[in-house]
């Protein structure tokens, strides 16, 4: 069939007419063709954008996964007070840090921080049944605690083995990093604090030469601080005169043929150092006095806690103490973390909260770091990477900026810390008739 607008063909007059027309009409038909294709695909794309923002306010983006550490404390039992500052501690912790701020780390987490907070009593079978269920039960990225050197000793290497980081926030006795690579503490070690507390108390007793030392014997870390004491009385040129023992459960009057023998002594004491645990020290603090032993006292870690002043109803007036944290520390970050503290609990804080605050800040600083090194959330890892990377993360720490001030890690995992403080206890009798206790300082 002839085709009317094609071909070479010779047309009349008619014939020219109708191709100029049909030639017109396919010409206007392609481009409303092009132009039904273009309004189809903005059609298209406009149904597509309305199917996706559809999806995402029906179906909302799963959110990000929490970032899991396990918290062992001490909060019942001889040394409850400890971990209970040590519990609000690491609660604000948690709550700088998934409030985001300032200050406390170099850069947010992937998902909020969820804190498993547990009480693991005062015992090392409390300790190892909350580690156990920390490691491999709730899968957790790594262990702050437990309180005790004691449990630590028995924990650590648990924990170690099952490549967990652990941070230690209130172990001082000698040996605690030494347990394996995944051991860390951010406690200060006795030996670098305590003779600290020994010449302080040189300074304001000039006349102090019989010492009476004294240390629990069933506890690991005041074994191993009445060593370091024992150590710098002679070191600092004093007389070692009188050396006793107790255990962490003796109270009152379990005191009494303790302290008769110290009163007894000859050469008379002038100088009586305790290194036991919260409870037990201040009960027998309280005893002292009631017998009649009014000389100066240096206590130990286990009495660096303001709470000794309502424990031994006053009778710890003026002790010494050697600390690791100075609540008057001038850095924003302390300023910040003493007010917030003060408005929540009501109280002061001292070392034990100060540490464990520190923990926690420092171990998510860790993971922190392992996602910006890994570009993703840690939680995509499988678990014994992120353990591992942590703990390699956490060996890089130096001159980290904390409420304790900077610190950071030797290769064995031990805090590197400049600050070191002396204060004597003030007692504080409030208007409501309770007894309270301020730190002030006496050296740094
Ligand atoms: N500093 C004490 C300890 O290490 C609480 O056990």
């Amino acid at each position: 069939m002839e085709s009317l607008v094609g071909g070479d063909r010779p047309c009349g007059r008619m014939c020219r007419h109708y191709r100029i027309l049909l030639a017109g009409d396919i010409e206007e038909e392609g481009m409303m063709s092009k132009r039904r294709r273009s309004l189809l695909l903005l059609l298209g794309v406009l149904v597509i954008a309305a199917v996706v923002v559809l999806f995402q306010i029906l179906v909302p983006a799963r959110p990000p996964e929490p970032i899991v550490f396990g918290v062992g404390l001490a909060i019942t039992g001889v040394v409850g007070t400890i971990g209970e500052d040590q519990r609000q501690g690491v609660q604000l912790a948690q709550d700088f840090i998934n409030q985001k701020q300032p200050g406390v780390l170099g850069r947010s987490l992937s998902g909020p921080l969820d804190l498993r907070i547990e009480d693991t009593l005062d015992t090392t079978d409390g300790a190892g049944a909350v580690i156990d269920r920390f490691i491999n039960q709730d899968r957790v990225l790594c262990i702050i605690g437990p309180t005790l050197s004691q449990q630590q000793f028995s924990t650590g290497p648990v924990a170690n083995t099952a490549g967990v980081p652990v941070i230690g926030p209130s172990n001082t006795a000698a040996g605690i990093p030494q347990i394996g690579e995944f051991i860390f503490r951010v406690s200060a070690p006795v030996a670098q604090v305590a003779p600290n507390a020994l010449r302080a108390a040189l300074n304001l007793f000039p006349n102090v030469r019989n010492v009476a030392q004294v240390n629990a014997t069933n506890d690991a870390f005041s074994v191993s601080e009445g060593g370091t004491f024992r150590q710098a009385i002679a070191d600092t040129g004093l007389n070692l005169a009188f050396q006793g023992t107790f255990l962490t459960t003796d109270r009152g009057t379990g005191f009494d043929q303790l302290i008769t023998n110290i009163l007894n002594n000859n050469p008379p004491i002038d100088l009586l150092v305790i290194s036991g645990l919260t409870n037990d020290s201040s009960s027998l603090i309280q005893e002292a006095r009631a017998l009649g032993y009014d000389g100066p006292i240096v206590g130990g870690n286990g009495l660096n806690d303001p709470n000794v002043a309502r424990l031994t109803e006053g009778a710890a007036e003026g002790m010494v103490v050697a600390t690791a944290y100075f609540p008057g520390l001038q850095t924003a970050l302390n300023q910040t973390f003493r007010q917030r503290y003060q408005e929540r609990f009501n109280e002061s804080p001292g070392q034990f909260p100060a540490q464990a605050f520190t923990a926690v800040q420092v171990c998510a600083e860790a993971v922190a770091r392992v996602e910006a090194s890994t570009s993703q959330p840690i939680t995509s890892l499988d678990l014994a990477s992120a353990r591992r990377a942590i703990q390699q993360e956490l060996l890089q720490f130096s001159g980290f900026e904390t409420v304790l001030g900077p610190i950071g890690f030797t290769s064995e995992g031990e805090i590197i810390q400049q600050n070191a403080f002396v204060t004597r206890l003030t007692v504080i009798e409030n208007p409501d008739g309770t007894i309270s206790g301020e730190q002030e300082l006496l050296g740094g």
